[in-house]
Order: C-alpha cells, then sequence, then structure tokens
C-alpha cells in the first residue's frame, strides 16, 4: 500500500470566520497550525476559498473560472485526445469512469463537462479538501449542478484499497490514471501548479505504480487509460495496446475487450 510523503505543509486561516474549520483540519490530519506566512507551504482557509501557495504560487481549484473552466470551453470536446483515450465514441454510450488519481481533478471536470459520470479518488487529505472546497463554491450554478446529477464526486483514500470494492460492487467502463512523474526524471517542462504537488506529494515509485495499473486492470470492465508525459516509460513496465500521442502528453490504453 503506498504511504503518503510525510507533508511538509502546514495550515492557516486568513479567514477570522474559518478558524475552527481550519484548526479542525489541521488536527485530523495532523499538520501544523501557523500564522500566515510567506515562506512556508500552506494551506490556507481564506475567504475566497481554500488555497494552496509558498509565497510565489497559489493554487486554488476553481470550476467556474481560470484553468480548469476555460478548458471545458476550448478543450476541443468529445473530439480531443482525453476524450478518445477514455471511449468516447460517436453515437456510443458515453462511459462511465473512475479517475483514481484526481489531483486537481481538472481532467475529470473536463471528462464530466463532456457528459460522463465520474467518481474520482483522491489519497492526499489536503489536495482532496482543495477539490471539495471547489465543489462547494461551485454548487449553485446550475451547469455544475447537472454534472452532479451525471455524476461527479470525490472520495479521499487510496485508490488500491477503494478500486477493489468498486471491482466488486459498481465497476465502471473506464478507470482512469495520472500518477505523479517518477523520481528523478524530467519530462516536458511541469507546470507551476504540478510542481506545487510535486513539492507537497513527491514523487512515485515503482512498486506503487504495479498496485495502482494492478488494480484498476482488475476494475475496469473496458480499459485503463493512463496518462504519461511524452518521453516517459509504461508505467509498472506494462506495454499497452494501444498508445494516443499529442503533442506533450501520451496516453496508453490497456484495452479489456
Ligand atoms: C498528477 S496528479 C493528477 C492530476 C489530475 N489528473 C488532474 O487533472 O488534476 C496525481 C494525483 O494522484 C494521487 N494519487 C497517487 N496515488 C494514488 C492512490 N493510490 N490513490 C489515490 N490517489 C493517488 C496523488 O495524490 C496526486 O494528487
Amino acid at each position: 500500500m503506498p504511504e503518503l510523503a510525510p507533508s511538509n505543509c502546514k495550515v492557516c486561516c486568513s479567514d477570522p470566520q474559518k478558524l475552527d474549520l481550519a484548526k479542525h483540519f489541521s488536527r485530523l490530519h495532523k499538520l501544523p497550525f501557523c500564522k500566515p506566512s510567506e515562506d512556508l507551504l500552506l494551506l490556507d482557509f481564506a475567504s475566497d476559498g481554500l488555497s494552496l501557495h509558498d509565497g510565489k504560487t497559489h493554487l486554488r481549484v476553481d470550476f467556474l473560472a481560470g484553468e480548469t473552466a476555460h478548458r471545458k470551453k476550448y478543450g476541443g470536446g468529445r473530439g480531443q485526445a482525453l476524450a478518445r483515450a477514455v471511449g468516447i465514441k460517436p453515437g456510443k454510450p458515453l462511459p462511465s469512469i473512475v479517475d483514481a488519481t484526481a489531483g486537481l481533478a481538472r481532467d475529470a471536470f473536463v471528462l464530466a463537462s463532456l457528459g460522463c459520470s465520474v467518481r474520482m479518488i483522491e489519497q492526499s487529505p489536503i489536495v482532496a479538501a482543495l477539490v471539495e472546497d471547489a465543489i462547494l463554491r461551485a454548487a449553485d450554478d446550475p451547469v455544475f449542478q447537472q454534472m452532479q446529477t451525471t455524476g461527479f464526486s470525490l472520495e479521499q483514500g487510496n485508490s488500491i484499497e477503494i478500486l477493489a470494492e468498486i471491482a466488486c460492487n459498481n465497476p465502471p467502463d473506464t478507470v482512469y490514471l495520472d500518477p505523479m512523474f517518477p523520481h528523478r526524471q524530467k519530462f516536458a517542462a511541469v507546470k507551476k501548479n504540478m510542481q506545487m504537488l510535486q513539492q507537497l506529494l513527491g514523487h512515485s515509485h515503482q512498486g506503487e505504480d504495479e498496485n495502482l495499473l494492478k488494480a484498476a486492470l482488475s476494475c475496469a470492465l473496458k480499459r485503463v487509460v493512463v496518462k504519461r508525459p511524452k518521453g516517459a516509460p509504461n508505467l509498472a513496465d506494462q506495454k499497452p495496446s494501444a498508445v494516443i500521442q499529442t503533442r506533450k502528453t501520451r496516453y496508453d490504453l490497456y484495452l479489456r475487450c
């Protein structure tokens, strides 16, 4: 079972109204509570929502504005590589998807906005809290409400365990994996928010990758999709059945039927 890297993140609260919430979170996840500062990696309970910052980068998940919303609008619809990778085909029912490495939910949000039901799993309580906060802030938006009706949900936990439960109860058509980059390997330039996630979570390890891919393959009814940076080795050294390549990203497909 993968273990979370010991966190270098602290909790602070710049909105006095959220002080109880922030202190509760810090106790629950054993993260030190401190005053807002420019020099530390901090999860800030702020008036405009939860954010992670380190003095240079400010990371907040927002489904209604910014990069995520822009990608939904201009990302290329059902013809884009991500959509084809998960199995969206003209005239066919949309696949149900488990995104087992949800991260900041950018890919999951694109897939949900294309009409797929998407169940997200994220093991880091800090990252999951950022996404959960964005879900709450978007809750009054009618388009977002429609996505939630179709299925757009998040649970915090380790996918290796949760996929085993889902496999018995309600297996999806597709399991989507986008694990952290392998240790010490540099591929396409990593965006600032991903650099921050790496600072928070560390890199993936071979043993974890193998267990994650195995759990995904035992759960998906039709396919497992693995997102990799261009030039990265196959996940767990396992050769895919097919590959969809874009300029910076590769989608490795492990087809079940
Ligand atoms: C590269 S990020 C995913 C980015 C995501 N695709 C997006 O669009 O924002 C990888 C995420 O997978 C999560 N993760 C890695 N192993 C996991 C596991 N076994 N269970 C659940 N989440 C996991 C990490 O905590 C991290 O947040």
